[in-house]
């Protein structure tokens, strides 16, 4: 039977993740289809039973369901309930629903594709302490990379990240600022530089030491005001194009098995977004 799958979210019309999935079932000779489902907040309960009653093999959510959809779920998977957000459903074999995150396994994947995995003993600058940074902070850690600190304008934030994580420390953005030398891995996890967005960078780059390596979780624009001023200062920048990508290949390797090819995936929406 053709499996079908989706993305719910609230808008959805923008997403590029249809194109991206069915344009991998083509590559791969895999007999389904991806669709997008507009859902509003007040419609998701009613939606979730839909896509199980219909018998979708699974779906991806995104914003702003990603935390809300957990207590409509079966199952969870591990890492998915520490993080508190899931971005992907799976149909068991049993004919279960279960709610996993690829996105901060999909954003390591994606800074090792730039980087390689030789940088896990660097110490990483994690700017945020929303739902991204924590997923990514959990990834970082399942990953192997032992020194996460977390700077956030709201230190609480921070605060209650590290006490979950059971590791690393939170600071204020001043304090990033007056310690950048100290890191090597910067990680820009908040909205400034989208595209709709008018905010200006959380804190100045003037002293990021050689050799940094500069990445934000942003990928429309792909260069956003952080990964410019980062690369004028010679760092290695990491636009979040390969962190969409591969949290859409996690998600895609969960249902079907294999890992698609992202490499092609990622210079293709590279070309439509430059
Ligand atoms: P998401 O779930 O997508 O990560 P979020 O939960 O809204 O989004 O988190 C946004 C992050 O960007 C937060 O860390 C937020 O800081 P606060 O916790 O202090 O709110 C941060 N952020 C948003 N606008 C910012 C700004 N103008 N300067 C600095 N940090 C900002």
């Amino acid at each position: 039977m053709k499996k079908w799958f989706a993305v719910i979210g609230d808008p959805i019309s923008h997403s590029k993740s249809p194109a991206m999935h069915n344009a991998w079932y083509k590559e791969m000779n895999v007999d389904a289809t991806y669709i997008p489902i507009h859902v509003e907040p007040a419609n998701l309960h009613q939606a979730v039973t839909s896509l199980k009653l219909l018998g979708a093999s699974g779906w991806n959510v995104t914003i702003p369901h990603k935390e809300a959809i957990l207590p409509l779920l079966d199952e969870l998977d591990e890492q998915a309930q520490k993080m508190g957000a899931v971005n992907t459903v799976v149909k068991t074999a049993a004919g279960k629903y279960k709610g996993y995150n690829t996105d901060g396994a999909g954003f390591v994947r994606s800074l090792e594709d730039m980087i390689g995995p030789a940088h896990k003993d660097k110490l990483v600058l994690l700017i945020g302490a929303g739902g991204a940074a924590r997923g990514i902070a959990f990834a970082l850690l399942a990953e192997g990379y032992q020194h996460i600190t977390i700077a956030n304008r709201t230190l609480a934030k921070a605060e209650a990240i590290v006490e979950q994580l059971g590791c690393g420390q939170a600071i204020s953005l001043q304090e990033a600022e007056n310690n950048l030398q100290k890191f090597a891995i910067f990680i820009q996890t908040t909205p400034a530089g989208m595209t709709s967005g008018t905010l200006d960078l959380p804190f100045s780059l003037d002293k990021l030491p050689q050799g940094a390596i500069a990445a934000d979780i942003v990928y429309n624009p792909l260069m956003t005001p952080f990964l410019q001023a980062a690369e004028s200062k010679g760092a290695t920048i990491v636009n979040g194009l390969g962190m969409f990508v591969h949290q859409g290949a996690i998600a895609y390797n969960y249902w079907l098995g294999h890992y698609p090819n992202t490499s092609s995936t990622i210079a293709e929406l590279t070309a439509q977004l430059k």
